[in-house]
């Protein structure tokens, strides 16, 4: 591969939506170990979103100009010296972790320096829209179901099930015998979630809702409730969910699409023992060998293949317009991934 003196980066300079700038910077060089890889698509994520506002923990950019994008696949441009041989140039890759992201040198760009050890080939009949998506979403979804260890059989609740994450998570259930029951905020969504794979769907934004959810999932699961739920809204979700979580249950809110906060009754605590626990992808994953998080990112590319791990439809930009495509990240109703290609 040709490798130019300069490349496409979009920068910010400095944290809030209007401080976006194309500019032309400098190809890196790989060190020891590392490898210079030409970036073709990343996914717009809402973490991004929490990157550009500063207030993504995982996101700690050095200073600015500093370049955002945590998730991405390309081609292997250049191997730097001390490479193992396990790469070829040309190769399709994604990553673990591009470590560089963290602290302000992102996916947002042409080219990038990663480890060696952190890269992982993308199979030939998986394309780069699909195979960039391979590590934010479908990662939390075996984690959690990890974490919640629903016997096979079992009811887990998933909030906003409409989501990216929570398709791959209504055919993962599927996939290892769990039952679902999908939570959306609009009701046009319901029988589009029954055809994803939810075995039952409710509209879940009041308390009336979370009163006759809980009675209808009473009765699917002779009156012991559903075994745990996953929830991406936070602020009053938990709430509205726990009457249908077993005593003793979990609900791990991993993520917080409507505010921060997360309210809760004491009661749900003190009489019922139902846990609010979180998730976080990255501690999850970091914690393991970094053989296992390799491992773990080829299995989610062979499931998303299988369409286990179904990857979301797109809707592909060019990387320079990633103001607006920001922006219409927020759109209510939004059926497509924005990637950005360039
Ligand atoms: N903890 C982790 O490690 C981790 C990793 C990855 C992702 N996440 C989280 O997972 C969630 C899903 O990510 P994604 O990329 O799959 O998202 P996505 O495809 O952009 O979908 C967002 C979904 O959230 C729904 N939504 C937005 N605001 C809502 C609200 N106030 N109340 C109810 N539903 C609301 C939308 O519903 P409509 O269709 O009605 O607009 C849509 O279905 C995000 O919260 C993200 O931060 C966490």
């Amino acid at each position: 591969m040709e490798i130019p003196a300069t490349q496409t980066a979009v920068q910010v300079t400095a944290f809030g939506f209007d401080n976006f700038k194309v500019a032309q910077t400098p190809v890196p060089s790989p060190g020891n170990g590392e490898v210079l890889v030409r970036i073709s698509v990343r996914p717009l994520n809402p973490s991004d979103v929490f990157c550009v506002l500063g207030v993504y923990p995982g996101y700690k950019p050095k200073g600015f100009p500093a370049v955002l994008g945590l998730e991405g696949t390309g081609q292997v441009a250049k191997l730097g010296p001390g490479c193992s041989g396990r790469l070829a140039e040309g190769q399709r890759v994604v990553a673990v972790n591009w470590r560089q992201a963290a602290e302000g040198n992102g996916t947002w760009q042409q080219f990038l320096v990663a480890r060696e050890e952190d890269l992982v080939p993308v199979p030939d009949d998986l394309s780069d829209e699909a195979a960039c998506q391979a590590l934010i979403n479908p990662v939390p979804v075996i984690g959690m179901f990890q974490d919640l260890a629903a016997p096979q059989g079992e009811y887990v609740i998933i909030t906003a099930a409409g989501s990216a994450l929570g398709r791959m998570a209504l055919r993962y259930a599927r996939h290892i015998g769990v039952k679902t029951i999908a939570t959306c905020r609009r009701a046009e969504q319901v029988s589009e979630l029954k055809e994803a794979g939810a075995d039952e769907v409710f509209v879940l934004t009041s308390d009336a809702d979370s009163e006759a959810m809980a009675a209808r999932v009473s009765e699917l699961t002779g009156g012991k409730g559903a075994w745990g739920a996953m929830d991406s809204v936070a602020g009053r979700s938990p709430l509205l969910v726990a009457p249908s979580v077993r005593q003793g249950g979990s609900i791990i809110v991993y993520g917080a699409m409507s505010e921060p906060g997360v309210e809760w009754h004491v009661g749900q605590a003190l009489f019922r023992m139902v846990a609010l626990k979180g998730f976080w992808l990255v501690p999850w994953l970091d914690a393991q060998p970094i053989e296992a998080q390799r491992e773990m990112i080829s299995k989610v590319l062979q499931l998303m293949k299988e369409g286990v791990l179904p990857p979301a439809k797109v809707d592909v930009r060019p990387l320079e317009e990633v103001a607006a495509a920001l922006r219409d990240q927020g759109q209510v109703g939004r059926t497509d991934k924005i990637v950005l290609r360039g």
